[in-house]
């Protein structure tokens, strides 16, 4: 059942009605299934319930992939919003400790893709936004395709997952250098998923390979460990559950993970305020559908 929205319960009294700049942090990976989502989801959870105001937008465009994580059903998506059908308010569907998500738009394939009035209609909706917020996570989707690239330019921070198999590190690699070469992006946060036994040696070794082929052929490219999640059944079983592992399992390891990386994020430098605005998000998303070399191949 599509949940209404309790906007006095998502905004804990405590925050102050005052523009603050929102954190945009883009989850990509170039493989697919390492974790993206899972990781979107949960470190969402973990910073929403230190009392952030956190909004998960799900851009993988193909896929309805957050709702179907959280056993969601919401009734519209972004697509509705973008085509003046639905404001972004009504499509927003409240998430676990009270962060909110924006459904999937299935249907679109490319930002590119869009009709000025579209673009017209999800400036305006994000920037009519009535209630603040500190943090957006942008779920990507896999791939190296134009959307996933306008989403990490216009984010001010990209988290690149990486896990323990060859292709991993050689796309998430690929990735780093499309949007390196492309698009001018410099630094990357590098966050290990699915590591053995919570062993952040895992981890350490995992960023430190993806370190040595950046620094090999990338020159200006700076990555930042942001820290190891384990393999762990209980996010299985959170999953199968339909709930985040924050919520299902909170004493997991993973759980722990999650919620060491959400006050490591915290601890991150905010983007300055003049450009920080979530409408900037949405421009810069905009504006990068267009100057794209070419779209890549599929
Ligand atoms: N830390 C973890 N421990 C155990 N299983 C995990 C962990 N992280 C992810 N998984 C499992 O890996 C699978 C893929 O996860 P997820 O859907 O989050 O990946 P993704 O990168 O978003 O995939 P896609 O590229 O298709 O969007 C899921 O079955 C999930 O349950
Ligand atoms: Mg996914």
């Amino acid at each position: 059942m599509p949940q209404a929205i309790d906007y006095h319960a998502a905004r804990p009294s405590q925050f102050q009605d005052v523009a603050v700049p929102v954190r945009v942090l883009a989850v990509s990976s170039g493989k697919g299934g390492v974790g993206k989502t899972n990781v979107s989801v949960n470190l969402s959870t973990a910073l929403a319930q230190t009392g952030k105001r956190v909004m998960l937008l799900d851009a993988d465009l193909g896929l309805a992939n957050v709702d179907v994580l959280l056993g969601l059903q919401p009734r519209a998506n972004l697509y509705h919003v973008l085509n003046g059908e639905k404001t972004l308010e009504e499509v927003l569907v409240q998430g676990p400790a009270g962060m909110l998500i924006v459904p999937a738009a299935s249907g679109i394939a490319r930002m590119a893709d869009l009709e000025p009035a579209q673009h017209a209609g999800i400036i305006r909706a994000f920037s009519e936004l009535s209630h603040p917020l500190d943090v957006l996570v942008v779920d990507t989707a896999a791939g190296l395709h134009d959307s996933v690239t306008s989403f990490c330019r216009a984010a001010q921070e990209v988290m690149v997952v990486v896990c323990d198999e060859p292709a991993s590190i050689t796309d998430a690699y690929a990735l780093i250098k499309v949007l390196n070469r492309d698009h001018g992006l410099m630094r990357f946060r590098i966050l290990a998923n699915m590591v053995r036994n919570d062993n952040e040696d895992e981890g350490q070794t995992l960023f430190r390979k993806l370190v040595a082929v950046c620094d090999r052929f990338l020159e200006d490219v700076i990555l930042d460990y942001v820290g190891a999640v384990p393999h762990d059944e209980l996010l299985r079983k959170a999953v199968q559950r339909r709930q985040s592992v924050m919520e299902a399992y909170p004493s997991s390891p993973a759980a722990r993970a999650f919620r060491n990386i959400a006050s490591r994020i915290d601890q991150w430098p905010m983007p300055r305020s003049a450009r920080g605005g979530i409408e900037f998000f949405v421009e810069r998303l905009i504006n990068s559908g267009f100057d794209d070399p070419e779209p890549a191949a599929s």
